[in-house]
Formats: structure tokens, sequence, C-alpha cells
């Protein structure tokens, strides 16, 4: 059962891509300096995306007065920041959502977790990291997509594990660890590094359950930190976790990146508990 990592890198090499859009659009987002014109080229090429894009954007959620022919009129509807958030959900919620027979597991809730994520992770970093925010939202979308991999190349062990995890009443990562010796935060980066995003990301899914093992740099470091608690939170706010203070004293080092008082920290969870409310809505509305 016991496996090393790098007995890993073939089986994820052999991992099917998303669409070669979906990994542009992956890249494009996660670059904090993407000019607008580059997506709209992208999403203007393929087909299936250009179309899908514009029928959100002639949705009655934006109630537009005009027929939306393209992506630039698309942008001044829903603004670019939308824009690239549907793109994302267009691009990897039936990579997420993908039948696979040989595992019981729920991916829609994986999925509607990457989204939930995605959103706080967003909403701290407009708070404690602004300049990153899209490199944020992409992280907590794809922070778990190592149980992706991991369900498709080694479904046995997978399965087996969310089994154990489960009646042990263990946190997935402590049973992925203690039975392969590595968890999906590993098998995420070495995905996301096949895919080119840049080393800060990926440190981020690397460590979003041990971000007490980074060693890197301070900037990398808070991006780190921040996803482990976006993680956290997004449990938390899904109910599956309820004790706050618990939850927070397992990165010792939170601390070093928040200065907030315990009133001013339940503040913030009330605050990204409605951000999350109102974008989940707009992500669902569309039946993305
Ligand atoms: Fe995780
Ligand atoms: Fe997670």
């Amino acid at each position: 059962m016991t496996q090393h990592i790098n007995e890993q890198d073939t089986q994820i090499d052999a991992l099917d891509l998303p669409s070669e859009t979906a990994l542009r659009i992956l890249q494009l987002c996660a670059d904090v300096e993407t000019p607008v014109s580059r997506m709209v080229n992208v999403l203007s090429a393929d087909q299936s995306f250009f179309s899908q894009v514009l029928r959100i954007a002639n949705s009655s959620y934006f109630n537009y007065p005009k027929v939306v022919h393209n992506i630039d009129r698309a942008i001044i509807v829903m603004g670019f920041s939308n824009l690239k958030e549907v793109a994302l959900s267009i691009a990897f919620r039936p990579f997420f959502l993908e039948e696979n027979p040989n595992v019981k597991f729920n991916f829609r809730s994986l999925w509607n977790h990457a989204t939930l994520s995605a959103i706080v992770a967003k909403h701290l970093a407009d708070k404690y990291d602004p300049d990153y925010a899209d490199m944020y939202y992409v992280a907590g979308l794809v922070h778990d997509i190592g149980k992706i991999a991991a369900s498709r190349n080694i479904p046995r062990d997978f399965y087996f594990l969310v089994e154990k995890a489960g009646k042990s009443r263990k946190r997935f990562h402590q049973a992925e660890r203690e039975y392969l010796n590595f968890h999906h935060g590993d098998i995420g980066s070495k995905v996301l590094d096949r895919w080119q995003l840049p080393p800060a990301l990926i440190n981020m899914v690397r460590y979003h359950h041990y971000p007490e093992e980074f060693s890197g740099d301070a900037e990398d470091g808070r991006k780190v930190h921040l996803m482990f608690l976006s993680n956290l939170l997004a449990h938390f706010i899904h109910h599956e976790l309820d004790n706050l203070d618990e939850l927070i004293a397992m990165d010792p080092k939170l601390e070093d990146y928040f200065t907030l008082n315990s009133a001013e920290f339940k503040e913030l969870i009330q605050e990204v508990t409605r951000t999350a409310e109102k974008r989940h809505s707009f992500l669902e509305i569309h039946q993305l």
C-alpha cells in the first residue's frame, strides 16, 4: 500500500488534462498581470467557451437590454472579474465532475468546496494581499486537485483512504500521510507544476494542510497561511468543522499574519460568510 510520491510521477503524467483552453484560462487567471485582451482572444478562439460565456452574459441575471454578441461586450456586462470566475467554472466544473465509476466519492461536494474556498481565499486576499487576489481565487479552486488525480490514478488506495478516514474520524490528509507518506497537497502541487502555474500558487496548494512545514520567504508564507485558513473557513461555513478557536490553533504561525482579536476575527468570519453566500449563488444561478 505504501507508495512514494515519485512513483506517482508517471501516473500524474497520464492524468487527463483539462482542455487546452481551460489550462490557458487557468494560467491567465493565476497571472497577476493578465491583460483583458489576452483573455478575450483565448475565449473567442474556442467556440464552446465563447457560446457558454455569451449565454451567461445574456441571462436574466444581468438583465442587459441588448443581445451580447462578443466577449468585449460580455466584459462590459459582467465585469472582468466575474468573467474570469465564470470562465474558470466553465473550464473546471466538468473536470471535477467527470464520472469515475471506480470510486465512491462525492465529487459534486468537492466542486462546491473548491468554489467556496476560492471565494473565501479571494476575500481574504482583498484584505491582506490584494495584488494577488486572482491568484488566491485560482489556488482556492484547485487546492484539492490532488484528490482528483489520486481518484483517477490510484482509485483503490483513494477509496480505501476515504473509508478509513470516515471510520476513524481522522481528517483525510492525515489518513493519506499515514498510509501513503504523502497527501493530496503533494500530488496537487505536482499536477500544477506540469500545468506551468506560478511557484507561489503551487506552494499554496502543496502546504494547504501543513503550512508550518513551508520554509520559503515571508511573502509566499503569507499566501500559504492564508490558503490554509481559507480551506478551513470553507469547511466551517459548510458546517463541517465547528470549533473556530481550535481550528485557528491548528496553525501556530497564523498570528504572525493576522493581528486580530477574537471579536474582530468573528466579524471577519461573518463578512466572509456573507460574501461567500452572495458569490456562490452568482455561480450557481447559471448552473455552470
Ligand atoms: Fe485539502
Ligand atoms: Fe480543501
